[in-house]
This record gives structure tokens, sequence and C-alpha cells, in this order.
């Protein structure tokens, strides 16, 4: 009987102990120490080979941006490049890192809310596909850093159209309370300042509703008032937009496990459950455009159209496992209960690694990667290794956002390797070296079933190459 966190052909028990692509992760853990990032590039492939099926829903041709930002090891970049999809940069150095990668200019969008002028530079200078404007003072910045090199750029208004997901509060990206992008009537000022700047190549209209969506339907919305968009921009203006950016946010089903649902609220078990395919939510989008086109008489502003969509955590979020050891076993009495003790596992996986389970709550599911077979009924309080009170992987706040206990094996071991599932996206990329904790290593399963470590744990003299001392 397959266990339920198992991905046939990636995430399986065999002897008792977690594969990866048929790897050993104990093997891995041994080899390269512990914590320790394993990503599948099979998987990678699959994902994106997911979102493409977008295209055939579609009645124009799809341009998939993977989130630089969700997991940007250069060795993951790579993967993604060879996968076929191009890229969404936020900063110069994600910039830097693409054309490391060679993904061609025409294959680079470059998102952000306070780019520098020399980023602005970079960009131009290298003719990427787009940059997504954030303002109208930024849209100025770059028509006069285009005309200072004599080029043009391509540019895309990110607009900011007040759509609501059921996401975590810090995820949500299209309200006017979050900081980004501009309100469409802005836009359309913007776009009839420059329409005749022969310094500025006015493409296309952003949005990105937000990361973790649960709700398809927000798709169609947000497709919906870009186009809407498009339309006025066209009647007002003239300009014509060659394309329509979607962004990310479709959700990656954390709890495929579903032994702890009812350990969470109802929103965040709604959140971190949700699951659906991104081609019917855009094939559902596209109808909806396509009505309203029809409706307006406009359809032809249709053709020649090309639709992007930016993914970063369906991409790469279930592709990544991070593995953990149990370093530490302690006992504590139950708050106000004198007769119960708490079995507290303390691992070397903090919020170093995974930032977001402290800022965000988020959740990973935990298994044994030592024991995967066995039945996971004993209740563990885990925590990771800083000397932070909230390094912990349950709500320290006592809000419940996390349950406070994770099953695992009856009687679990110093040393017993852990795996945390789902570790792919905003982890590595929001790690940091506090408590001067080394970088971890990350390993990725080549599509041939080798593993190949695409990045060292940091030694002494990382933690302070760029001290002066
Ligand atoms: C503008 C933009 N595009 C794309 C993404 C990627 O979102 P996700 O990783 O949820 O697909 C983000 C992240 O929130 C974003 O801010």
């Amino acid at each position: 009987m397959s266990l339920p966190w198992e991905i046939e052909n990636y995430l399986e028990s065999k002897n008792n102990q977690l594969h990866i692509d048929g790897v050993s992760a104990v093997e891995l853990a041994n080899k390269y120490g512990t914590p320790l990032f394993v990503f599948s590039e099979n998987r990678i492939r699959h994902n994106i080979a997911r979102i493409k099926k977008v295209e055939s829903v579609i009645g124009c041709p799809l341009k998939i941006c993977y989130a630089a930002k969700a997991m940007s090891t250069m060795g993951i970049l790579k993967a993604v490049k060879e996968a076929g999809s191009d890229i969404e940069v936020n900063s110069g150095g994600e910039l830097w890192k693409a054309l490391e990668i060679a993904f061609q200019p025409s294959q680079i969008i470059f998102n952000g809310t306070s780019k520098e002028i020399w980023e602005l530079e970079k960009a131009i200078d290298a003719g990427i596909y787009a940059l997504q404007v954030d303002s109208l003072l930024e849209l100025s910045l770059i028509e006069e850093t285009a005309k200072r090199l004599s080029k043009r750029a391509n540019v895309s208004l990110r607009l900011v159209p007040e759509i609501e997901t059921a996401t975590h509060s810090g995820l949500q990206t299209a309200l006017l309370t979050s900081k980004f992008g501009m309100m469409p009537g802005e836009a359309l000022d913007a776009f009839r300042e420059f329409k005749d700047s022969e310094f500025l190549d006015l493409a296309g209209v952003h949005l990105h509703i937000g990361s973790q969506n649960p709700d398809a339907a927000g798709y169609a919305e947000a497709l919906e008032i870009l186009f809407h968009n498009l339309l006025v921009i066209f009647n007002e203006t003239g300009i014509r937009l060659s394309h329509l950016n979607l962004g990310g946010g479709f959700p990656v089903n954390y709890l495929r496990d579903h032994s702890l649902e009812a350990a969470f609220p109802l929103e965040q078990r709604e959140m971190f459950s949700a699951d659906f395919e991104p081609a019917d939510a855009i094939a559902n989008a596209w109808n909806v455009v396509k009505s309203a086109a029809a409706a307006s008489n406009a359809e032809h502003l249709l053709n020649g159209l090309t639709l992007l969509l930016e993914p970063g955590r369906s991409i790469i979020a279930d592709a990544g496992i991070c593995l953990t050891s149990v370093r530490n076993l302690k006992t504590r009495p139950i708050a106000k209960s004198k007769t119960e003790d708490d079995r507290w596992l303390l691992t070397d996986a903090g919020f170093n690694v995974l930032l977001s389970m402290e800022t965000y709550k988020w959740y990973y599911h935990l298994i044994s990667a030592d024991r995967a077979g066995e039945a996971h009924g004993s209740p563990y309080k885990i925590a990771g290794p800083l000397c932070d009170g909230g390094d912990v992987y349950f709500d320290h706040e006592g809000l419940g956002r996390l349950p406070d206990h994770r099953p695992l094996p009856e009687n679990a071991q110093l040393g017993e390797v852990l795996a945390l599932l789902n570790c792919g996206a905003y982890s590595l990329s929001q790690a940091s070296q506090y408590n001067a904790r080394f970088m971890p290593p990350v390993v990725l399963i080549r599509a041939s079933g080798k593993p190949e470590l695409i990045r060292k744990r940091d030694r002494f003299e990382d933690l302070v190459s760029n001290d002066i001392y």
C-alpha cells in the first residue's frame, strides 16, 4: 500500500528508507552531511511540462518565466532552463545569474519595486523581453536611462487591481494595501504620456495576484482585468499591447498526507491543501476573456498576443527535500500538567534554512527518512538549532497555525535522518548564516538518476568572506 506522501517514481519508501528518484536519502545524508537539500531534475521537468499544458488551452503562444526568487542556485537555474522555461528576475543579482546561465535576453523579464539605475542599465543594455514597471516615476527613469544608452527598453506596466485571494496575508500582492504596482488609471496615464517615446516599447500589462492561491477563479478575474486594461489602452491611446502577464501563484499541496489536517485552522488547511491544475484554471480564464473580447467586438486584439506566466513555487517546491538530523532529545513536562511529558527533538535545520516556517508559519511535512515505511504515530515537539525561541516547527505564538506536535516513528534516535518535504521554494533562496551556521549543500538528482553536488556546504572562511578585520 502506498504511503500518503509517496509520489510514484519520485518519493518512495524502499527498504524502509526514503528514496528520492530511486536514490537513498539516508545515503546522501551520510555522504554530504545534514542539513542537506536534495532536488529532483525529473520533478522540475514534470512540473514545467504540467504548466506548459496551458499552451494547449489558450489561443495564443505561452511564455513560462520561472520566478527565480523561489530558488536560484545556479545548478537549479540551469535545470530549469534545460527543461524549457524562461525566467523572471527580481534584482540585478538575479539578472546577472540568469545571463551567466545563458538565458537569452528575450527569455528574461525583470520585476521589482525599487530597481536601481545600474539594474535598469544592465537590463536595458541586455535588451531583455520586459522590464516590469512598478510606478510612473520608474517609467520615466527607464526612459531616461534608455535614452542615455541610446537603446529602446521593452516595458510592461504592473497593475494592482484589488484582487483578494485566500492566501497568507504576506503573500497577497494585488491589493491596494500591498506595496506593488500602480492603479489601472495611473497606468493609462503612463501609456498616454509615453506613447510616442522613441526609447520605450510599451509592450504589455502585468499583475500577480499572490502566491499559493487556493482559488482557481482568481485567475479568470485577473485575466479579465488584464484584457479590460488592454482594451481601454487600445481605445484611448491606440497602443496595441503584445503581451499580457498573469504572474505566478499556482498552489502546491503541502498537505497531501492528510494525517495532520485536523490540526490546522480551516483557513490554513484550505491554503496548504490547495490543489488545481494550472491548465484548468487558465482554460477557464481564457474562455472568460474570449467572451469579453467578443462582447466588445475586440477579438482582433487577441491576435498576435503572448500570455506570460511567472510560476515559482509550482515548479520548484515539491522538487526539493530538506534532510535534517536529530541532534538532541529531551523530555519536558507539558505546561500546566505535571503528569505528562512532551518529547522534544532538536534538529540541525531551523529558520536559517526555512525562514517561512517562522515568518509565515509555513508547513513542511516531516517524515523519518531512516524509517520511512514505519507507522508515524508518536507525537514529538520539534525545534531547530538556532539560539532563538522562535526556531520551532510549531506556532510558538500560540495561535495554532501549525500543529503542536509532529508524528514520527516511536523511539526517535539521536542521529536519525528526517526529511522535510516540499521545501524547494523560498527556502534556500531566503537562507542565512544566522548564528554563523553554514549554508547547506545542495544535491541535484539528474534525470539520469545520478546525484550531483551543485552547491558545496559553506566553510569557515565563507562565514567571514566579506568581513574586514
Ligand atoms: C511578481 C511575482 N511573480 C511571480 C511570483 C512567483 O509566485 P509563485 O512562486 O507563487 O508562483 C512572485 C512571488 O510571489 C511575484 O512576486
